[in-house]
Order: C-alpha cells, then structure tokens, then sequence
C-alpha cells in the first residue's frame, strides 16, 4: 500500500487532494480534527472515489495522539501537512493561536517523522512568504521580506524550520486558491467568514451578503485594482501528487511557486464571474486593506520544468465551480 499521512486532509485544499492521491494509486490517510471543517467533505470524499479512507480525528499539536497515529500507520511514503489556520485577520488578533497551531502542529509531524525515520514532507506554503515582491512574477530565489501578517510570518517560520532539518522536502507556495471540485461535493468549509474575494464575491451574488467593498481603485495597475494569480483547487491538488512523486526520487530541499503564471485584477474577476455565471453582484469601491500588496503573480517555470506540472483550469471554468460550491454547499 502506498501511503501517504494528509493532516488537514478534511480541509479545502486537503479533501481535494486526497481525492487526487486515490486517482493516482495512493492511499491517503487522513488527520483533521475538524476545527476548521466538517465532515461534509470526508462524505464527499467518498462519494467521488467510491473508496472508505481512514481518518484520525486527532489535534496535529498533540505529541502523544500524533505519535499513536505514526505508530499505528507504519510504513508511509509521505506526508503532507496542510493543518494550520489561515484566516489573515484573526491571525492580527489572536498571534498566539495562529504561532501555537501553524508552527505547533509542524513541530510534531517533523518529532514523529524523526522517531519513525520518515523522511518525505510537503509543505502547505504561500505566496505570502515573499512579503511585498521587488520583481514579478517573482520566482522562487526571490528573499523572504517582512510578513504583511502574523499568518504570513508563521509560514516563513515553518519553511525556515523545514529548511534546517533533516527531512526531505518541498514546500508548495500557492498564490490564490479558488473554486472546487465539479461535483460541487467538497469545498471551503471554513468555520470563519469568508475573507477571500471569490466567496465573498459568490456570497454576494446568493443573497448572503447585500454588497461587497473592492478594496481600492487606485493602484498603478490597468483598472487600479489589486492583481493577484488565481489557481484552481483541482490543479493545486494535482501538484501535491507529482510532489509525492518527486520526493520519492529526489532528496533535499525544494521549494515550487503553484500559481498559473497570470496577474488578474479585482475587477476583471468580478467581470469573469458576472459573464460566467450570466449575474450582476452588488459591489462598490472602497479604500485600500490594510497590508495588501498591489500586483503578485508566479513565476512558474520551476515547477514545470521540475514537477512536470502546469495549472490547466480556464479561471472561467474555476469561477464556474466556485459558484456551483456556493449553491451546492447548503444542501
Ligand atoms: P482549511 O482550513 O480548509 O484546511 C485546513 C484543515 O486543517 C482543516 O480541515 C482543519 O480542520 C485542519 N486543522 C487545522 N489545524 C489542525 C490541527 N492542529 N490538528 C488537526 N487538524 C487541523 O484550509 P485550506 O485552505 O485547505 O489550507 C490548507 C493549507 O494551505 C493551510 O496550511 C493554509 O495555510 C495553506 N494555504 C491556503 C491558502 C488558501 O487561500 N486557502 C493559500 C496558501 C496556503
Ligand atoms: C484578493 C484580492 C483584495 C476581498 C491571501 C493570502 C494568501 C492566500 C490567499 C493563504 C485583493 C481584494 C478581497 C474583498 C476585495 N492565503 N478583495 N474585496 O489577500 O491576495 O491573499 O489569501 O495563504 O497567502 O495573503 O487574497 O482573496 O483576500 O484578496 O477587493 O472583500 O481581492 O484586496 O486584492 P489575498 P484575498
């Protein structure tokens, strides 16, 4: 059995890929306790690979539970740790939860992998390791400037860890996930409310939310919104087994951005979403957010000429499935 240990494999990112670690002859086994949530995607799991998966309802930062879960599983290929908060915000409120969980939790799965001579670990990263960039698209050699949040510091802290222990690995550093699955059965199950544009931006459209703020019109950017680089979940999933695959045959440290290479701006999405979906949504302009950056977007010739892997999603095929997750995810 070829398996690979998901923490946070119940999540958004993380049931996407265990969907596509089963299509690929894997099998993924899953530690979430569900803080972030719900079973709705372990159930959909199910549903779209047709296959009972273990799941561990365990606490990532707890060395005990962890270490029975290492125990129990024996030989495994690799691990992928996703668990960790990431709500932007709450991570300026609440500092300490957000270093406690994200660092906490990586601190064990690296103890267990010692313990167990488990070596392959890839690594949940963001494009927010790279702080405000100097050039785009910025590319993996680019310095780690000053986080533009606690969540932000908390991921250049754990590649940092990784960096200077004895696994191998590959930090996988996603710009802007969206959308969901066809089957519109697993998604964002973020207890939190939605921060991010697209949500937000569905949200709006369902009723949720009366109108949503463009946070600036002034940037020097084509319309004089923020432009960032919007990746389909189902892509970034795949990009998690050709890491499993790399790792397997190349040791050391590695680091891949997982973007589409392509700088969208605020109002071009809402643009795509209203043309896609045939909608209006309700939406005005704003003043800037605090902290966030006017244009980032990928330089992805790394993770194509090393993973073999290229982002395929159309960003309207991507709004599409965020849409059908929004309308789907209340039944
Ligand atoms: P998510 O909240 O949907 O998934 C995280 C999962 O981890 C949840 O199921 C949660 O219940 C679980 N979890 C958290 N802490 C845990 C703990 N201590 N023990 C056990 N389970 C725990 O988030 P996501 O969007 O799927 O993100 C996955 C990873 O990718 C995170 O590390 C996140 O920081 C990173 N990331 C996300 C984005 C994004 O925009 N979604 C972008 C870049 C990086
Ligand atoms: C996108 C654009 C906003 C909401 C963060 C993290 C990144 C990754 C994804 C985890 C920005 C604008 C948004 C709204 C708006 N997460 N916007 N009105 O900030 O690029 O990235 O989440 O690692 O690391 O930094 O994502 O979706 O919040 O914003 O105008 O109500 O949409 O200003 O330009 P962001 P986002």
């Amino acid at each position: 059995m070829k398996k690979v240990l998901v923490t946070g494999g119940a999540g958004y990112i993380g049931s996407h890929t265990v969907v596509k670690l089963f299509e690929a002859g894997y099998t993924p086994i899953i530690i979430d306790n569900l803080c972030n949530s719900s079973k709705k995607n372990l159930d959909g799991i199910k549903k779209i690979t047709g296959k009972e998966m273990k799941w561990y309802n365990v606490n990532c930062t707890d060395l005990p539970a962890m270490q029975d879960v290492f125990q129990k599983e024996g030989e495994i290929l690799g691990i992928i740790h996703f668990a960790a908060y990431k709500c932007i915000e709450e991570s300026i409120k609440n500092p300490d939860k957000y270093y406690k969980n994200n660092i906490g939790s990586l601190e064990v799965v690296l103890e267990c992998m010692k313990e167990n001579k488990l070596k392959n670990i890839i690594f949940s990263s963001s494009c927010t390791v790279y702080g405000n960039p100097d050039f785009l698209p910025i590319s993996e050699d680019a310095p780690f400037k000053k986080a533009e949040s606690i969540y932000g510091d908390t991921k250049q802290v754990c590649e940092k860890i990784i960096m200077n222990n004895i696994c191998n690995s590959v930090s996988l550093r996603y710009f802007n996930p969206i959308g969901s699955h066809k089957s519109a059965l697993i998604g964002d199950c973020s207890s939190d409310k939605a921060s991010n544009l697209v949500p937000i931006i569905t949200e709006t459209a369902i009723g949720k939310r009366k109108q949503f703020t463009v946070f600036g019109n002034d940037y020097n950017t084509h319309d004089g919104t923020c432009i960032r680089d919007y990746i389909h979940v189902v892509d970034l999933a795949k990009c998690h087994v050709k890491a499993i695959d790399f790792i397997l045959s190349n040791s050391g440290k590695h680091a891949f951005n997982v973007g589409t290479g392509i700088g969208i701006s605020v109002l071009d999405i809402i643009k795509v979403f209203e043309k896609a979906n045939n909608l209006k949504v309700n939406y005005i302009i704003g003043n800037r957010r605090n902290g966030d950056i006017e244009k980032i977007y990928a330089n992805v010739d790394l993770v194509r000429s090393k993973l073999g892997w290229k982002a395929q999603v159309s960003i309207e095929e991507a709004i599409k499935s965020a849409w059908n997750w929004e309308k789907n995810k209340e039944n």
